[in-house]
């Protein structure tokens, strides 16, 4: 199967402080690609040290740019084959998710795919989504499976506001804007469904979504409270090794046959049976595995099919997927043993 070559092409990364960016720039310098990316303040130093340490692999340039800035984009897609976007503004505890999120999700997609109509040269964008942006709904029923044709329930989020709404209507709305927006200019345009993403991270700080992951291991009360939320509002702990998201994006960016949406998930599980496998695996820490009336199993499974018969495989399993983590937050000094 044809696939855009990778040598001496140039690639932008949106967002390039993020967990999950700063591992895709990796694996492209890593794979000869030149890379442009942007960050919104290239002048802090602790949140660009691990890019700073990056140049070392190859060509990597560092631009600035905020997604409500409409034009700020123009400069680092300029001259791009390809564009990936990840930015996206999270803040779970805002009061105003209106304007803290959704609205700068929805315009800064909407500015990045401005600019790279502009360039003429971007032959395909790719933009990362969330399984936040397809399995949330109103159902009650068990056994369902999620795949690319569903789309989060916005209406039912919006009026019941259930705790961090913000983020998956902000998902959702900015991924739709985008198809929009990228089918009336005729851009060549995937996006990219992840699930809950763990693993080592390069950035200096330990990213939100593993301390989410581990909460179970550390113990976290408040972020054991914020992943029964999850199973309970998206219907299920859908987890995917980081690793395997970023390689996924450059498979669906070099795939001249890819189109649509794709989800990548590797493990789909419920909090209590997350917390057996850890438990087993683990018997050092103390992992709880009473959880009363909470449901042992998931509402439904996010489904990767697609991405599979595209012709990618997943490189990690659960096992895989919690070892390194482990071993991770470990070295980072969150565990003792
Ligand atoms: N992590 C997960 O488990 C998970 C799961 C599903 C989907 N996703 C999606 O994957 C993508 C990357 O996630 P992540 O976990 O790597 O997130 P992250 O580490 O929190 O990174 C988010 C990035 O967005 C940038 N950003 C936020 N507001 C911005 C603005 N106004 N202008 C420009 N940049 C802005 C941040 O830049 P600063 O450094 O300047 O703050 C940061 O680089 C996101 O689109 C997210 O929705 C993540």
């Amino acid at each position: 199967m044809a696939t855009h070559q990778s040598s001496k092409k140039t690639a932008c990364v949106i967002g390039g402080t993020g967990f999950v960016a700063s591992l895709l720039i990796k694996l492209l310098l890593e794979k000869g690609y030149a890379v442009n990316t942007t960050v919104r303040d290239a002048g802090n130093q602790k949140k660009v040290s691990h890019l700073i340490a990056l140049q070392n692999l190859g060509n990597l340039k560092i631009f600035a740019a905020d997604l409500t800035n409409e034009g700020s984009f123009d400069a680092p897609v300029a001259g791009c084959d390809l564009v990936f976007q990840l930015a996206t503004p999270v803040n779970f505890a805002s009061e105003d998710p209106e304007n803290d999120m959704i609205k700068p999700a929805i315009q800064g997609v909407l500015n990045v795919l401005k600019a790279c109509a502009k360039a003429k040269t971007v032959k395909r964008v790719i933009l990362t989504s969330s399984a936040a942006a397809t399995s949330i709904n109103r159902l009650n029923e068990t056994g369902l499976v999620v795949d690319e044709s569903n789309w989060t329930d916005v209406e039912f989020l919006t009026n019941e506001k259930p705790p961090t709404w913000g983020y998956p209507v902000s998902k959702t709305l900015a991924e739709k804007e985008a198809w929009k927006f990228a089918e009336e200019n005729h851009i060549d345009f995937v996006t990219v469904i992840p699930t809950l993403m763990t693993g080592p991270s390069l950035t200096p700080d330990i990213p939100s979504s593993v301390g989410l992951a581990t909460s179970l291991i550390t113990g976290n009360e408040f972020l054991i409270n914020a992943l029964k939320g999850m199973q309970m509002l998206s219907g299920s702990i859908s987890i995917a090794h980081v690793e395997d998201v970023c390689r996924a994006h450059i498979f669906l960016a070099e795939k001249e046959s890819a189109s649509g949406r794709y989800i990548c998930c590797a493990v789909n599980t419920s909090v209590p049976e997350l917390a057996k496998f850890l438990k087993k695996r683990y018997p050092q820490y103390n992992i709880p595995t009473e959880f009363g009336d909470f449901p042992s199993k998931s509402k439904l499974i996010i489904s990767s099919e697609k991405l599979i018969k595209e012709g990618f495989s997943f490189k990690f399993g659960i096992e895989e997927i919690y070892d390194q983590t482990v071993e991770y937050i470990k070295a980072k000094g969150i565990l003792k043993n």
